[in-house]
């Protein structure tokens, strides 16, 4: 594990994929989580989507994915003025530096890679950038020098080889990255309104958290409880029902013990049990959904505050690379000085 220097904070890197709007999972799961780790870390908060274009998708949605989770960031208070947001291609050295990682990176290692195995498995013909993907997630850690991770379990695997990339290119080319170490929250894995699947996008199993109420009702009310409850008058098992365990994170403490109470005794119907998450959830995300219309009303301030957070990326990341560069010899100008 590395050291950090007493003199400065520890830093922090994470990334989230343009997949528009963040939704249930992505804050219970990260953003909650990163804006309580602004104060202790210095922090840098990427929108990866150099990383997105290896899941296909529609090229003309992309930017709106984009604004819409950078507005997401800051509506949940991700705060420019404490750490860096900003969007991964803006700072090309992501990708130079994940090619010259490339240099060591073993073949066998990103084949082990779950993620890549589940992945290219719906593919007939399987695109490299998705073998490569975690060649360019330990660019991305690595070129800030990244003491700490947050990712969710799922990412545990990235993280590992990142470390490894680390280990391998000091060893060749002498100590210069830390291996940064995994933040695995607790909060395990937050299943999708199918009850099943983790919450995503792709799955359209989620709850956006800047919904209206409306549409956040539209939502919940598809959910799947208690398969076992059939009728109104079968009681329910809270400790099987994911409309319970959402509950839990977002209807205050007696509410929560009430419902559990009333889905044993069969005393209230998974619909009405619904309704009041709906509007737990909406409650919860009320001030954030607030801010989000303010800084829709300024695009400029988005604007404004991701090339300023590139500017400011790009500082720390020429840093990295000329390192990096000199010491692989790909400074041919020393010929004549060395
Ligand atoms: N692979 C991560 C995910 O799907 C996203 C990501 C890209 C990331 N680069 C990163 C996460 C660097 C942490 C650090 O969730």
């Amino acid at each position: 594990m590395s050291e950090s220097k007493p003199t400065r904070k520890r830093r922090v890197f994470s990334g989230m994929q343009p997949t528009g709007e963040a939704h249930l999972g992505n804050y219970l799961g990260a953003l909650r989580r990163w804006v309580q780790m602004q104060d202790e870390f210095e922090c840098l908060w990427c929108i990866v989507d150099d990383h997105a274009i290896t899941g296909g998708g529609d090229p003309k949605e992309l930017p709106k994915k984009i604004v819409d989770l950078a507005v997401s960031f800051l509506a949940v208070g991700l705060d420019p003025a404490k750490g860096i947001l900003f969007v991964q291609s803006d700072v090309p050295e992501h990708t130079e530096l994940a090619w010259l990682f490339n240099a060591v990176t073993p073949v066998g290692e990103l084949e082990r890679m779950t993620q890549y195995k589940d992945k290219s498995a719906k593919y007939e013909s399987v695109p490299v950038g998705l073998l490569n993907y975690p060649v360019l997630q330990a660019a991305d850690i690595l070129l800030y020098k990244a003491d700490a991770v947050p990712v969710g379990e799922d990412q545990r695997q990235h993280l590992e080889l990142t470390r490894e990339i680390a280990r391998k290119w000091n060893a060749v080319y002498g100590d210069l990255f830390p291996e940064p170490e995994a933040i695995i929250g607790n909060e395990g894995r937050i299943l999708g309104l199918d009850g099943d699947a983790k919450m995503s996008k792709s799955l359209g199993n989620t709850v956006d958290i800047l919904a209206e109420p409306d549409e956040v009702w539209a939502r919940v009310r598809t959910a799947v409880t208690d398969p076992q409850r059939v009728r109104r008058s079968d009681p329910g098992r809270p400790a099987v029902c994911n409309v319970y365990s959402l509950h839990r994170h977002f209807s205050a403490p007696g509410v929560v013990e009430d419902v559990a109470a009333q889905c044993r005794g069969a005393t209230r119907g998974c619909v009405d049990c619904k309704r009041i998450l709906a509007d737990s959830i909406s409650a919860t995300f009320a001030p954030m959904r607030e801010r989000a219309a303010e800084l829709r009303a300024h695009p400029e301030r988005i604007r404004h505050i991701l090339e300023d957070g590139a500017a400011r990326a790009r500082v720390l990341a020429r840093e990295t690379i000329t390192v990096v560069r000199e010491r692989m010899g790909l400074d041919w100008r020393s010929a004549w000085t060395r």
